[in-house]
C-alpha cells in the first residue's frame, strides 16, 4: 500500500513491521546476523527486546551496542519454570511481540509458553533434523561419521527439536572435520537461513499444515 504524506512530495511505501522478541543465553552470533539483516532491509521487522537468563552474555552486549532494549531475568528468582516463563511472557506482551526467536537459548520452554505463542516461536538447530537433535549436535554428527550435516530452522513444539521444519541448509562433513570445524561451517549457514526464515514469517508466507511448512 502506498500513502502520500501531506506536506511532502514523497510517496512512502508502508510496510508492516513485525515485533521480534529474541531469547538468547550465549555469544549471540545469530542475534548479530538478524540485527545485520534488519539493517540491510532484509527483514521487515524490528527487534523489540532481547531477553537472557545470563547476565554476562555477549548477546546482551550486542543488543546494547545496537540500542535494542534488553532484559535479564534471573531463573533463580522464580519458584519454577512456569513462573519464570510467565515473567518472560509478560515482557514479550509488553512489547507486543509477534514472533519469538530462540537464538542459542539454553532453557526448555514450558508448555504454557509454547501454547501461548503457538506457531510463533522459531529455533535454529545445528544439524539436519530429525538427525542429531538435542545437545552437541555437531559432535554427534562427527562421531556418527555422516558425510553431510547442516542446520535447521523450525517452529517450536512441545518436543525436543521436533517442530515443523521451515528451512534447512546442508554442509559437507570431511573426514578431517572436528566438532569445532564443523560447528564453524554450520554457523555460517545458520547466519544465512535464520534471517531468511524470519523474513518469510514477517511476510506472512509460512503456512503450517500438520508437520509441513509451506512457503507461499
Ligand atoms: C547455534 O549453534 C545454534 O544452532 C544453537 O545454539 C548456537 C547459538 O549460537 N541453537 P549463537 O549464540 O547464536 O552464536
Amino acid at each position: 500500500m502506498t500513502n502520500l504524506v501531506p506536506g511532502t512530495k514523497f510517496v512512502i511505501e508502508e510496510k508492516v513491521m513485525i515485533n521480534i522478541g529474541i531469547l538468547a543465553s550465549g555469544r549471540g552470533t545469530n542475534l548479530q546476523a538478524i540485527i545485520e539483516a534488519i539493517k540491510e532491509g532484509k527483514i521487515e521487522g524490528r527487534i523489540s527486546i532481547v531477553i537472557s537468563d545470563n547476565q554476562d552474555t555477549f548477546a546482551l552486549k550486542r543488543a546494547k551496542q545496537n540500542n535494542i532494549e534488553i532484559e535479564y531475568i534471573n531463573f533463580k528468582s522464580f519458584k519454577n519454570r512456569n513462573d519464570y516463563d510467565k515473567k518472560i511472557i509478560e515482557c514479550l506482551k509488553e512489547k507486543d511481540v509477534d514472533l519469538v526467536v530462540l537464538a542459542g537459548y539454553m532453557r526448555i520452554l514450558s508448555s504454557y509458553f509454547i501454547k501461548m505463542y503457538k506457531n510463533k516461536i522459531m529455533n535454529i538447530h545445528p544439524a539436519l533434523l530429525p538427525s542429531f537433535s538435542g545437545l552437541h549436535a555437531q559432535r554427534q554428527a562427527v562421531e556418527h561419521g555422516v558425510k553431510v550435516s547442516g542446520c535447521t530452522v523450525h517452529f517450536v513444539d512441545e518436543g525436543v527439536d521436533s517442530g515443523p521444519i521451515i528451512l534447512q541448509k546442508s554442509v559437507e562433513v570431511k573426514a578431517a572435520d572436528t566438532e569445532e570445524s564443523l560447528a564453524e561451517k554450520i554457523l555460517k549457514e545458520e547466519h544465512q537461513i535464520y534471517p531468511r526464515a524470519i523474513q518469510l514469517f514477517s511476510q506472512g508466507r509460512l503456512v503450517i499444515k500438520g508437520r509441513k511448512v509451506f512457503i507461499k
